[in-house]
């Protein structure tokens, strides 16, 4: 079943009822403030970091769900409702949520009008603009009292939540009912003090009212949905002190027969230099001068209309990166516009915030960081260099990371555990893929500090040197890679064996044991350790090299030894130097992450434990709906493998299907050129390939979610954390790199599909280096076959076209 539908031409996807089986949300901005906005206006904003510096108010956990957003009341002689649907619930004549890229349309018809609002943070403003349409549908003459709303955080989210003692009494708020552009509410909570940030709430027009004290708003004991002032028909023009500041304004507009009105409303974050906090010597009026700037840059609807175009612009230019055209309209909306639109959330929000992250517990992961950037590194390569720099400086000298750094301050912190040893390698990854993109071999010698010591600056590629020697030298019993917190698979905590309740496994004491092994990280080490000798090479410095070679060989040879079970290859070992993910035991046989990632790392390939491995795969952990992490899931807790068992049967790392991984094994079957099978993989896990079974998925048919319950799970099948996951970046490296098998390299564009019969032709334009290659590729999906390609109708050995000057269109004719 469908609650909507996908408008490709527009790049936007249409909800079209509000009675989806959970929000389906949305963000905007690409910069500094943010805000996520569901298809009824619920959501919150915030400006850089979504806990110290929040706007508004959002409750998660709360009856009725997706409570708190920024709504508009409509008074329609005495009918009150919301074109949100959401908070009054009055049935509409018409609704629409439109999704698209950096912006929501929701329209709402009730009773003869439509209300219309375009939300968007325009680029290069610390703003989200509402721009509202009125419109009389009827033949008569009507009059309507529209009352806006949104309610104030007092910026740390997290003290906005638990500390009432104080909190209650600090809410301070400045009115201007006839500014220059329109009314204002100001938001000045702490601003008396030591913040030098106030948010503001204007319109474009005098309002005909305000209020700005919640329950006088709302009225005591009511809900949203019940709210007073709007059921009143006018304003109360209420002053918050203390208690619960809110903004709101009613505008009065008398429409004629068809009709329509514009509105500007507009949700600002202003910042004030220290000598210019105040606008008197008493310090008692906050200086309004950056909001006027601010308000007067949106005082029209035509200047709204200006900056959402340049908004529409900005991405139809970061798409036309990579597109292709390939007769399966479900492949190319996600390739061209829904696959590549996650990768920069995630990339802007990390972990932090979505309707299943409260932009509370988690910054910027270092691991989680490192893979986001393989998914938008060709979009914004300048801003992925930056980023690649934060997170070299937060290393340790001896190669070992923080597991995250707080976007605020870029400095690392130990918040959510530290120790956990894939880490550091992720570096590797995470360069490489710059470097190849952007041909930048610059960025190595970038001096990066450790731990944010000003004076330990080093050459970047000296930070990669240390990633990996950090593994070197942090090797167990089976000369495989000792596993310290967790590797990749947070959950898997070798070191821990917590008996406590709530006891968080990532922050708990662990265990020096020096036994317990990953083949998962030894897998990552044949990659990225190739990876690293490669740059050595290239860098002149080839006895680094080759000793990185002998290194990686020597890990190779100990996977297929000691990390091999016989069908598949093994997960670990734990602290007792017991094998995990072995046919040997009745639980947890056989893990999803190292048979990947061997096989992405070649380890195999030629023996055929490779395929052997992935046979197994899809035997025992492959489902309609995905592959499970392992199976069969742990029944009961398992003390020494820590977290993992924590999760009922197939949820979360205990046998669900944690999409982030499932992508390794798609590029693993191209590894080993069965691109039907990799495909299919492809399909399940999908999103828009999901969207008729809307009713069991439950989330967004857009976007990823990290996890679809496994087959052991009472709902099998149902989605959950959708959005902010390491699952947008690695589909789009299988999809765009190794299914449709268009890559960067270091002397070329590696064109070389892997993706069986079902897209017999297909098109790829890829600009990259400043040169647009246009890729015609005839496949037969023959398993195996690399294709013969010709450059501007000359034939070429091999499958790399060489990197044409910038400016330069390449016309590339693939067969296979
Ligand atoms: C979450 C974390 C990621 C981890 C994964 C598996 O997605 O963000 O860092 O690798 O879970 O535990
Ligand atoms: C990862 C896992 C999650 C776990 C968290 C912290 O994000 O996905 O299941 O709770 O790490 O341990």
């Amino acid at each position: 079943m469908r609650y909507g539908y996908f408008d490709d031409d527009a790049r936007e996807y249409v909800v079209t009822t509000p009675h989806t089986p959970y929000p389906w949300i949305n963000y905007l901005g690409s910069e500094k403030f943010f805000s996520l906005v569901s298809h009824q206006a619920g959501g919150y904003s915030f400006y850089r970091d979504a806990k110290m510096r929040r706007l508004t108010r959002y409750r998660y956990n709360n009856i009725p769900a997706d409570a708190g957003g920024r709504y508009l009341y409509v008074h329609d002689e005495g009918d009150v409702w919301t074109p949100s649907w959401l908070p009054v619930k009055a049935d509409l004549d018409h609704f629409e949520a439109r999704h698209g890229l950096g912006y929501s349309r929701i329209t709402g018809s009730r009773g003869g009008l439509t209300v219309d609002t375009l939300f968007f943070v325009p680029l290069g403003e610390d703003a989200e603009i509402q721009r509202v349409t009125v419109t009389n549908d009827t033949d008569a003459e009507k009059t309507v009292t529209l009352f806006s709303f949104v309610e104030f955080c007092l910026w740390n989210a997290q003290d906005d939540q638990t500390n009432y003692q104080r909190n209650l009494s600090i809410g301070e708020v400045e009115i201007e009912q006839d500014g220059p552009h329109g009314s204002a509410i100001y938001h000045r909570t702490e601003y008396r003090e030591r913040r030098d940030h106030y948010a503001v709430f204007g319109v474009n027009t005098p309002a005909d009212g305000f209020d700005t004290d919640r329950d006088t708003f709302v009225g005591q004991y009511n809900g949203l949905g019940e709210a007073a002032v709007p059921r009143s028909g006018a304003s109360a023009n209420s002053v918050a002190s203390g208690w619960y500041p809110i903004g709101s304004h009613s505008v009065r507009l008398t429409l004629a027969p068809g009709e329509s009105r514009n509105l500007v409303y507009t949700l600002g974050y202003v910042e004030n230099p220290d000598e210019e906090k105040w606008a008197d010597d008493d310090h008692q009026l906050i200086n309004r001068r950056r909001a006027h700037d601010l308000l007067g840059r949106f005082a029209t609807a035509e200047q709204a209309d200006a900056a959402f175009e340049a908004l529409r612009a900005h991405w139809t230019s970061l798409l036309s990166t990579y597109s292709v055209t390939s007769g399966d309209e479900k492949l190319d909306r996600m390739v061209n516009v829904w696959n590549q639109y996650q990768c920069m959330v995630t990339f802007n929000m990390s972990r932090s915030a979505s309707f299943f992250e409260t932009g509370i517990g988690r910054g910027m992961g270092f691991r989680d960081s490192n893979q986001d950037l393989l998914g938008f590194v060709h979009l914004i390569p300048e801003r992925a260099r930056e980023r690649i720099i934060d997170i070299a400086s937060t290393q340790f000298a001896d190669g070992s990371a923080y597991h995250q750094y707080q976007p605020l301050t870029k400095r690392g912190n130990n918040d959510i555990g530290s120790g956990f040893n894939d880490d550091p390698l992720w570096l590797i990854a995470g360069v490489a893929a710059y470097v190849k993109e952007t041909g930048d071999f610059s960025i190595l010698d970038e001096p990066v500090p450790f731990d944010n010591e000003p004076g330990s600056e080093v050459p970047l590629f000296e930070h990669l040197t240390r990633s990996f020697e950090f593994t070197v030298e942090n090797r167990g019993p089976h000369g495989l890679p000792l596993i310290g917190r967790a590797d990749w698979n947070d959950c898997l905590n070798l070191n821990c064996f917590s008996t406590t309740p709530g006891e968080s496994f990532q922050t708990t004491e662990n265990q020096a044991g020096g036994v317990a092994e990953s083949v998962f990280i030894a897998a990552q080490f044949v990659l990225y350790g190739q990876q690293y000798a490669e740059l050595a090479a290239r860098r002149g410095l080839p006895d680094v090299a080759s000793r990185a070679e002998g290194l990686v060989e020597e890990m190779r040879t100990a996977v297929l030894k000691d990390g091999w079970d016989g069908r598949w290859f093994l997960r670990a070992y734990d602290y007792y130097g017991t094998p995990v993910g072995t046919d040997a035991d009745p639980e947890g046989k056989i893990w999803i992450e190292p048979q990947g990632f061997a096989v992405m790392a070649g380890v195999g390939v030629d023996s055929g434990a490779a395929e052997q491995a992935l046979d197994s795969v899809g035997e025992l952990l492959a489902t309609d709906h995905g592959m499970v992490l392992q199976y069969p899931a742990y029944t009961t807790y398992q003390v020494q493998l820590g977290e993992v068992s924590t999760y009922p049967p197939g949820y979360k790392e205990n046998g669900g299907i944690f999409c982030h991984n499932n992508p390794w094994v798609i590029i693993g079957e191209t590894v080993l050129g069965r691109g039907d099978k990799a495909f299919d993989y492809y399909k399940r896990i999908t999103p828009a390939y999901r969207e008729d079974i809307s009713e069991v998925h439950k989330l967004e048919p857009y976007v990823y979610a990290q996890m679809i319950a496994g087959k052991e799970a009472v709902r099998h099948g149902e989605a959950k954390n959708s959005w902010l996951t390491g699952t947008a970046a690695w589909n789009f490296v299988a999809v765009s790199q190794h299914l449709l098998g268009v890559r960067t390299d270091y002397d070329g564009l590696v064109v070389d599909p892997q993706i069986g019969p079902d897209v017999p032709t297909f098109t790829v334009t890829r600009v990259a280096r400043g040169a647009t290659y246009e890729i015609a590729v005839t496949n037969s999906g023959a398993r195996g076959s690399r294709g013969t390609l010709v450059v501007d109708g000359t034939p070429i050995e091999g499958n790399t076209v060489p990197y044409a000057p910038a400016g330069s269109t390449v016309r590339v004719e693939v067969t296979l």
